[in-house]
């Protein structure tokens, strides 16, 4: 049967594909980010996920605001890339598991989670920033596992409350085990912390809310599920509404869970940067 190793969560600033291209590890501005991952990368080598299920939120590429599913999910035997605009280069296709991700759509339905499925998807900076940060070289990089995208509405209103996202996250996780092939699965949530690109309040970053988001996502998830998205958006920034990712990526994972590792860092470009890696009991 397939696993859940345990999930990881980070920001997915496209300025940071831009130190990638350019190297920038060692920067003074870049090191404090970039530390963050070490551990990540010796937890990653040491477990070797086949899948990874990369939970982010389009910004335009995939879908626009005429077409806007809630959640969707990639069911693609690959998926292309291409710049939406922040200048980055686009990378070689990423290999999907289409057999994994038509079980997860089967199982997610029936559990009634209306999910648009998707058998072409363009990925962009919120996917592929993160496989980069992971598995450097990204999709060049020999250990990076077959992908399996899943994007969630986080700019066109209505968008889903945190409960919703906390309980898609448990259906994943039925959709993920129920399947009968020996497979070790990780699961990304890509996004956030606070931050507003817009606006008159541009620039805003709540450390405050930040640090209770952190301190409560691993062991106690379900409080987080009573912030309103009004006060999401109010507390976290309009683009802080991210965070709904980590919370699908957190449902996913269980009651038994222990912290590896967490970093945080202000400012990435405009956004409060967070990294969480969370391993699951076996
Ligand atoms: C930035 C952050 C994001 O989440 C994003 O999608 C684009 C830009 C930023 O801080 O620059
Ligand atoms: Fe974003």
């Amino acid at each position: 049967m397939a696993k859940i190793l345990g999930g990881i969560t980070t920001s997915h600033i496209p300025a940071v594909g831009h130190a990638v291209k350019n190297e920038l590890h060692e920067d003074p501005y870049w090191k404090p980010f970039f530390d963050g991952y070490t551990k990540i990368h010796k937890w990653i080598g040491e477990n070797k996920p086949d899948v990874v299920i990369n939970i982010y939120n389009d910004h335009g590429l995939g879908f626009f605001l005429d077409q806007m599913p809630t959640f969707a999910i990639g069911a693609a035997h690959e998926y292309r890339n291409e710049d939406e605009g922040w200048g980055l280069p686009s990378l070689d296709p990423f290999p999907g598991h289409p057999e994994l991700s038509w079980h997860i759509i089967e199982s997610m339905v029936a559990d009634e989670f209306d999910i648009t499925s998707c058998q072409e998807l363009a990925v962009d900076h919120g996917f592929v920033v993160p496989m980069q940060l992971f598995w450097p070289g990204a999709p060049h990089n020999p250990d990076m596992p077959r992908a399996i995208p899943i994007s969630a509405n986080t700019v066109q209103h209505p968008i889903p409350t945190l409960k919703r996202a906390l309980d898609f996250g448990k259906a994943l996780r039925k959709g993920i085990e129920s399947f009968p092939e020996d497979l070790k699965v990780v699961v990304l949530g890509t996004g956030g912390l606070s931050h507003q690109l817009e606006g008159e309040r541009a620039g805003f970053i709540n450390k405050d809310f930040d640090k209770y988001c952190l301190d409560n996502i691993v062991h106690n998830p379900e409080v987080l599920t009573k912030i309103t998205r009004h006060e999401l958006v109010e507390k976290a920034g309009a683009q802080g509404t991210e965070f709904l990712m980590w919370m699908m990526m957190r449902g996913a994972l269980g009651d038994d869970v222990t912290q590896i590792t967490r970093n945080y860092h202000i400012p990435i470009s405009n956004t409060a940067s967070g990294t969480l890696l969370i391993e699951c009991a076996q």
